[in-house]
């Protein structure tokens, strides 16, 4: 009986699909979920098509766009979301993360993680048989990609052929932009003090380093930064902060590129350190629709491997 099961159970991992990395779903799944989100921006908000589902979110960094996006994208969808603090769960005095996750996969039937360490999803995803969605991690942050691609979709069309500039600190936000490049077919170009590029170490089909942001921003159609210290790096701040003072993302950096260049920022963002003060006043700025979309892409991501 129990073999039975647990070859069951085993099966159903098998055909699970997890979202840890923006590459774990291929081109047109992915272009299917965008599709699918603009449908439910534009029309359809409010269904029941993963009604009865329950997703977990389990979160040991602070947020509040993958949070609530999360948790209002279920309600919309006829399902429900619980927050689970790492300080109440017992996982948080100690207990394994094998044992966790086969309990969470016998109740739940999706789960959100933003975790310190990506090896904290890699373990989850090894003893879950439901799909384990990356909120975040160190390593990358592929619901934020699937956002800004939607959002760039949502007014221009394909991204294939575009260019893509990267300006600041390569970190989680744009290592999942260097997976989509691929898989996108576009391509970007990361300013980066040679200091903190993983130029020597990491090489990614269309993806090129340069220490100008001239350079990067030269003739793109999307310029993109993030915070110069992400959550975990603070005992660089002040460093990284001396480091990246010429990467800060400014309206004559935007003038650089084509001008019909849009700017985008995961947020939350410091004006003065990674932007100026008014660059998200500025009119090429998308970051609030970027915003607004994690909710609208999640949510057809969530149809994708909930439903
Ligand atoms: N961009 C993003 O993930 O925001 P939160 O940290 O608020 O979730
Ligand atoms: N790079 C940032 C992204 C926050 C959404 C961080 O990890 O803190």
């Amino acid at each position: 009986m129990y073999d039975n099961l647990y070859s069951r159970a085993l099966f159903f991992k098998r055909m699970n699909k997890h979202f840890l990395d923006i590459n774990d779903l291929n081109l047109d799944e992915l272009e299917g979920i965008i599709e699918n989100s603009l449908s439910l921006k534009g029309n359809n908000k409010y269904s029941e098509i993963l009604k009865g589902k329950f997703l977990g979110l389990i979160f040991e960094k602070s947020s509040t766009r993958t949070r609530v996006s999360f948790e209002v994208g279920m309600t919309h969808l006829g399902g429900k979301a619980s927050f689970l603090s790492t300080n109440d769960l017992q996982l948080g005095r100690g207990e394994p993360i094998e044992d966790t996750a086969k309990v969470l996969s016998s109740m739940l039937d999706g789960l959100v993680l933003r975790t310190l360490d990506h090896q904290t999803q890699l373990d989850f995803a090894k003893n879950s048989s439901i799909p384990i969605i990356n909120g975040l991690s160190n390593k990358s942050h592929p619901c934020q990609i699937l956002a800004d691609l939607m959002t760039y979709y949502e007014e221009k069309g394909s991204i294939k052929g575009k260019k893509v500039a990267w300006c600041g600190d390569f970190n989680n936000v744009c290592f999942s932009y260097a997976q989509a490049a691929e898989l996108f077919d576009f391509d970007l170009w990361i300013a980066c003090p040679d200091e903190f590029s993983p130029k020597e170490s990491l090489h990614l089909p269309n993806v090129h380093f340069t220490s100008s942001v001239e350079e990067a921003v030269a003739d793109s159609d999307v310029i993109s930064t993030d915070v110069w210290v992400s959550m975990g790096d603070e005992n660089q701040a002040a460093k990284r902060q001396a480091a990246f003072l010429d990467y800060q993302v400014n309206e004559s950096l935007l003038d650089q590129a084509k001008e019909d260049v849009i700017f985008l920022h995961c947020l939350p963002a410091i004006r003065g350190q990674e932007i100026s003060e008014n660059i998200f006043e500025d009119p090429r700025s998308r970051v609030f629709i970027q915003a607004e979309n994690r909710l609208h892409v999640q949510k057809g991501l969530l149809i994708e491997l909930l439903n």
